[in-house]
């Protein structure tokens, strides 16, 4: 027998969603972006900053399985789950039966079986969460594949620039670094193009390819050029763990021509944000007195991603609940 899900007073489920796995943005509508942050936005203010329970997930288990390392996704996702009445079992593949020699389906699938509602999945191998969505019949949710996605990531950064923009429509937004191997810049361009922004990709020749100008994003190889038209800034890590061979001669000369500093940012919009996944290697993308200046929402991005956790959560849960009620 099925746990139903517990409606909150104050939220109704949206009629248009019927996702119950979220694999990326590609393929997510407008709507269907905007109903996430809709819910996102209801459960920050409901939980008064999550400060307040609420039971929406109410007998209902959240198997965070993550076979590569995090700080935010792992543990915001654990205390969205929490914060709506559910439970989680935590999973990493260091001290697991992995080691023994176990495959990840099977890995799963053992978690599955202590009755987990929903799969929350990171992993190095890109695909792998669509994978394990067609060998579990529980919620799966990427929490990030290789250099493939990392929805909601990308989510929580477009929440942030709405909530301190108001709307994404018209704005410029230039995802700088390491496109090539940014799973986080491939969520943003989907999310933030279908919500009507601008956006730049920008980077050494090595890690930006000219491609992206086939799906409408511009390419451009200096951010000197680029700055005084930016309204946001979101500034990629390199990602040296994904790298077979060194993308520039050094990280100095990496971060002469890129990195977000002092000088740059007086010849900045008076009103850029500047944005960063984390985690952020100061000095390289970044310098601290930026990192942790007026301009950065950095903080205000980690927020944000406990509630897009949480309604993401509830929403692809509560679809899974009204497909078993139909049946
Ligand atoms: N931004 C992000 O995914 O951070 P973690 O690797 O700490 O989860």
């Amino acid at each position: 027998m099925m746990m139903e899900i517990q409606p909150e007073p104050f939220l109704t489920f949206p009629e248009s969603w019927h996702r119950h796995h979220l694999l990326d943005l590609e393929s997510l509508s407008a709507d269907e972006l905007m109903t996430i942050l809709n819910t996102a936005a209801a459960f920050k203010s409901e939980t008064q900053g999550f400060r307040r329970k609420l039971t929406a997930l109410q007998g209902k288990t959240c198997a965070n399985l993550f076979f590569e390392n995090s700080t935010r996704t792992r543990n915001s996702f654990s205390l969205a789950a929490r914060r709506l009445g559910g439970d989680t079992i935590e999973f990493t593949s260091a001290g697991s039966s992995i080691a023994k020699g176990e495959t990840y389906i099977d890995t799963a699938r053992n978690i599955e079986a202590m009755t987990a509602d929903i799969m929350v999945v990171r992993h190095s191998t890109p695909g792998t969460p669509l994978r394990l969505s067609k060998h579990v019949d529980c919620c799966v949710i990427n929490a990030g594949d290789g250099p493939h996605e990392h929805p909601t990531q990308g989510l929580l950064d477009i929440m942030t620039i709405w909530e301190h923009r108001g709307s994404l429509e018209g704005l410029t937004v230039a995802l700088v670094g390491d496109i090539a191997y940014s799973r986080t810049a491939r969520s943003n361009i989907w999310g933030l193009k279908k919500l009507g922004a601008h956006v730049i990709v920008c980077g050494p020749a090595t890690l930006v390819s000219r491609y992206w100008e086939d799906f409408g994003v511009e390419v451009v190889y200096s951010l000197d050029k680029i700055l005084p038209r930016c309204d946001v800034l979101n500034l990629l890590r390199i990602q040296f763990e994904r790298q077979h061979t060194r993308p520039f001669p050094s990280v100095r000369e990496y971060a002469l021509l890129f990195a977000m500093n002092r000088e740059r940012l007086a010849r900045a919009k008076e009103d850029i944000l500047i944005m960063a996944p984390g985690p952020i290697n100061r000095g390289v993308e970044i310098t601290p007195d930026v990192a942790d200046g007026k301009h950065s929402v950095i903080l205000d991005q980690v927020t944000n991603g406990v509630a897009v956790r949480m309604a993401v959560l509830w929403l692809v849960s509560g679809a899974r609940d009204r497909k078993e009620s139909s049946r």
